[in-house]
């Protein structure tokens, strides 16, 4: 056990008696107070120096923080510190919104999961450009995630996702277009050939545009996706999101598992690493791959490298397992996956 599973977790675990929701708020404000003094004795334990070159966009290590984390951006400069080679901000959108109603977020303990039906709550796209604007940047590479605001009609969509992309993309090194969370009614359907088409032919520009993917699409709709994204211009794919199948819980969280939303975390594991797979087959190298979804040890993160990833990303192994699962992420040899 390391000290943040032993110590750490289980005082975690207990802030506002187990609401997983406020523990979060809890501990993001926590970290966007660190000093510098703090962030240079984390740097020290968890920063790991292993370069990788993807779409153009140099990485000082292959392991970023997973969007949603940090969805306002509140607590950048902690993520370096706690070994994080890149960080995904957002999703935002161009309307701020409050997202679902609570509870809305649930540990499954024994499943080592999560279920979120957050709902894109946002302090909106422009306020994210704001504070990116007064903080300036943060010395690795920022993703920033884009999604649809929910009050906008899904015809207007491309309007709504241009809007936050001409206010964020200076200040992004890739932008992720979200089309795959389960918690937006439709969003989903903006996976479909001619609507990812029209947003990916929309947010054309200098900076990389990567297409964030559900692990519930069938082969054939990923493989039709995967065309648009490389006669479009996309710089890469990030998969997965979270799934709304509940294969793999624990008998222990069966009850939870009634909850409406998106599971990620370990029963997500083996089904990230077949699409990260079906990807890469798909592509032949083409089309890098952020892989995501139930990396909870540095073996895990090594299987999708080896499935196809030439970048992992965290989220709900980094919430079981804390910066040390970073830093043991980061260390795991052969990441550079050749593209072309
Ligand atoms: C509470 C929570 C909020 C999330 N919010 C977002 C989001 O806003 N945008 C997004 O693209 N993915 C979001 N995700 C999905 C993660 O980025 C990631 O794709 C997914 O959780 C699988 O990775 P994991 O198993 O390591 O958690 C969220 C996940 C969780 C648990």
């Amino acid at each position: 056990m390391t000290a943040f599973e032993r110590a750490l977790r289980p005082v975690l675990f207990r802030v506002g008696g187990g609401d997983a929701e406020t523990a979060h708020e809890f501990t993001l404000g926590r970290l966007a107070r660190l000093g510098e003094r703090t962030r240079a004795v984390l740097r020290r334990r968890y920063a790991v120096d292993a370069p990788v070159e993807v779409f153009g966009v140099r990485f000082p290590n292959a392991i970023g923080l997973a969007a949603g984390m940090d969805k306002n951006g509140v607590a950048l400069p902690a993520w370096p510190a706690l070994g994080f080679g890149f960080v995904e901000v957002g999703t935002v959108t161009a309307h701020a919104q409050p997202g679902n109603d609570k509870p809305r977020l649930f540990r499954l303990r024994d499943s080592e999961a999560i279920i979120n039906r957050m709902g894109f709550n946002n302090a909106g796209a422009a306020a994210l450009a704001a504070r990116l604007g007064a903080l300036g940047p943060i010395g690795v590479p920022l993703g920033i995630s884009l999604g649809k605001s929910k009050v906008t009609p899904l015809d207007q969509a491309v309007d709504d996702y241009l809007t936050s992309y001409r206010l964020l993309a200076p200040y992004a090194d890739y932008i992720a277009v979200n089309v795959s969370s389960p918690n937006t009614p439709g969003l989903r359907t903006l996976q479909d050939k001619s609507a990812i088409a029209d947003l990916l032919t929309a947010l054309r520009g200098d900076t990389p545009v990567l297409v964030k993917i559900a692990p519930d699409l069938t082969e054939w709709a990923v493989a039709e996706l995967l065309e648009v994204c490389l006669s479009h211009g996309a710089a890469g794919v990030i998969a997965t999101n979270t799934t709304l199948s509940r294969d793999g819980l624990a008998a222990a969280d069966q009850a939870l598992a009634a909850e409406d939303g998106g599971l990620s975390g370990r029963p997500l594991t083996e089904k990230a690493s077949k699409v990260v797979h079906f990807v890469r087959t798909e592509t032949d190298g083409r089309l890098p791959i952020v892989g995501v979804g139930g990396v909870m040890s540095a073996d895990d993160a090594a299987r999708l490298f080896d499935a196809g990833a030439s970048l992992v990303q965290l989220y709900s192994g980094f919430i079981y397992h804390g910066p040390a699962l970073v830093r043991a992420a980061a260390n795991v040899p052969g990441r550079a996956v050749e593209t072309r």
